[in-house]
């Protein structure tokens, strides 16, 4: 008996002693990098900023909380100001951090709480149960979210931009790979060939133009030289996200984009429908927008805004992060998706400002596209995250064979294997106190009986 105690008590002192070794070679890292003292050219930082204006470091929640959906409904209503409010991250913050003890985050609280207030006799509706705002093209309904800092592209990315991308690489486009793409047919410059033309049964205005792509908009003999500084466009979801790859950036996600698009406006009381405001004004748009303007799609486009197609980027005023073109030009690939469903966000030049004819350019603006779709007016601009601090995960491998172990998984996924394996675990009660667990170390549920457990957003900083 005495001898069976002894076993357990050698054993747990080299269990424990290998979890100490690890934490210690968390604990002495390095602290977060400063993102005030990181800057890209021709990008605008998107983060929290402290009261004098400098962005707030790592040590802190610095994402930014917002409305994010597109439509304004009782959902909407229904969300606080409070709801906005930043909590820090901590062994006590209940709210931003999921926390399997407490059960809840405190989005699935209000959201199952939005869920209870619906009224399903109202019968079914293809996204759920929302009202559309009737300018609103929206199928997200409005939820608190929380975005991490990034920096943001302040214009979409340009035909000389994609250019130095293709002859660096010899990257191929797909529309010249499949060896055609969609022009907008008032816009080709043989008329006659619009008779034999095959279009897009959704959007007939539409035309399959053979070797139409980047260099050549309108097909053979027409060029992108006098549209250096506009958009590039013909452009799949791929030939986007590698073209950002290339540039050591990557696609927005769609929560990015439009906490950039609203710039600052996100709360309750304060979001508006428009990237100027809530104006629906052709002479407030055309300062801001490249849209189709008044004449009817798609022959007649008056042009207010100066441009029949794509216009330069920066030619129209910026919304209030500095960030051009977030409205109209051209749509923007957003990251992730499925390959046969990719969004795009913010409207283009065939759009109008009331929806009378195709989209109406509000921040609420979505399509899904295939992501080979290449057209004249869907083009992208890229993100990259600020340099932070590798952040750990706890992982146990092989639970169920006695062979656990500890990795320790880093923000990209890649694993460091622990070069002590204790040979068994074994229930330890020490570990079953809850309130004194230290939030370096992995929680005692994860020690125990799971195959593998991933904390999303481990704490291994000594500011928190
Ligand atoms: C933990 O570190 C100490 C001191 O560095 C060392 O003596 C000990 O052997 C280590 N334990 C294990 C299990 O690696
Ligand atoms: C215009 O298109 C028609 C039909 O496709 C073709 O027969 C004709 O040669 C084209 N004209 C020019 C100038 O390309
Ligand atoms: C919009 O409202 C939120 C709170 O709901 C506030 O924090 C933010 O500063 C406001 N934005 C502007 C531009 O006034």
């Amino acid at each position: 008996m005495i001898r069976h105690h002894l076993f357990l008590f050698v054993l747990s002192i080299v269990f424990l002693s290998a979890v100490a070794n690890e934490s210690v070679d968390i604990a002495s890292e390095e602290p977060h990098p400063d993102p005030n003292e990181e800057d890209y050219a021709g990008m605008a930082y998107i983060g929290r900023l402290d009261d004098e204006g400098r962005r707030v470091g790592f040590d802190q929640d610095n994402g930014i909380k917002f409305i994010f959906g597109t439509s304004f409904d009782e959902t909407h209503k229904s969300i606080a100001e409070a709801d906005l409010a930043h909590a820090h991250y901590g062994p006590d913050a209940e709210h931003d951090i999921a926390d399997r003890s407490r059960g809840k985050t405190r989005e699935q609280v209000l959201h199952e709480q939005r869920i209870g207030q619906l009224d399903l006799s109202k019968g079914p509706k293809p996204f759920g149960w929302f009202e559309e705002h009737p300018l609103d093209g929206g199928a997200v309904p409005p939820r608190v979210v929380r975005v991490d800092p990034f920096f943001i592209d302040v214009a979409p990315v340009t035909n000389k931009e994609y250019g130095k991308f293709v002859r660096a690489t010899y990257y191929e486009t797909e529309a010249e790979k499949f060896g055609w793409s969609f022009v907008l047919g008032s816009f080709l410059p043989n008329a006659s060939s619009l008779e034999t033309a095959e279009v897009d049964p959704e959007a007939e205005d539409w035309v399959a133009t053979d070797k139409a792509y980047w260099r050549n908009p309108e097909g053979p003999g027409t060029s992108y030289k006098y549209r250096e500084n506009h958009p590039v466009v013909h452009v799949s979801h791929r030939d986007a996200a590698e073209y950002c790859k290339w540039v050591g950036k990557r696609l927005p996600g769609e929560r990015e984009w439009e906490a950039a698009a609203r710039a600052g406006h996100f709360g309750p009381n304060n979001r508006t429908l428009f990237i100027w405001g809530e104006d629906q004004d052709v002479s407030v748009a055309k300062e801001y927008a490249n849209l189709w303007g008044a004449g009817p799609f798609p022959w007649e486009n008056h042009a207010e805004d100066g441009y029949r197609g794509t216009s330069p980027v920066k030619n129209f005023k910026p919304n209030a992060f500095g960030l051009y073109d977030m409205t109209g030009n051209v749509w923007e690939w957003m990251r992730g998706g499925k390959h046969k469903a990719r969004i795009v966000r913010g409207a283009s030049y065939v759009d109008s400002l009331d929806g009378t004819f195709n989209h109406a350019a509000t921040l609420g603006a979505r399509a899904t596209l295939h992501g080979t779709t290449t057209t004249g007016n869907v083009g992208f601009r890229c993100v990259k995250s600020p340099k932070r601090r590798v952040e750990h995960h706890w992982v146990y491998e092989n639970d169920e064979d006695s062979e656990a172990h500890l990795v320790l998984e880093n923000a990209d996924g890649s694993r460091q294997f622990s070069s002590t394996k204790p040979k068994q675990q074994h229930e330890d009660d020490e570990f079953d106190d809850e309130k004194d667990h230290d939030p370096t170390k992995p929680r005692p549920d994860e020690k125990r009986g799971r195959k593998k457990v991933v904390k999303p957003r481990t704490l291994t900083s000594d500011e928190l």
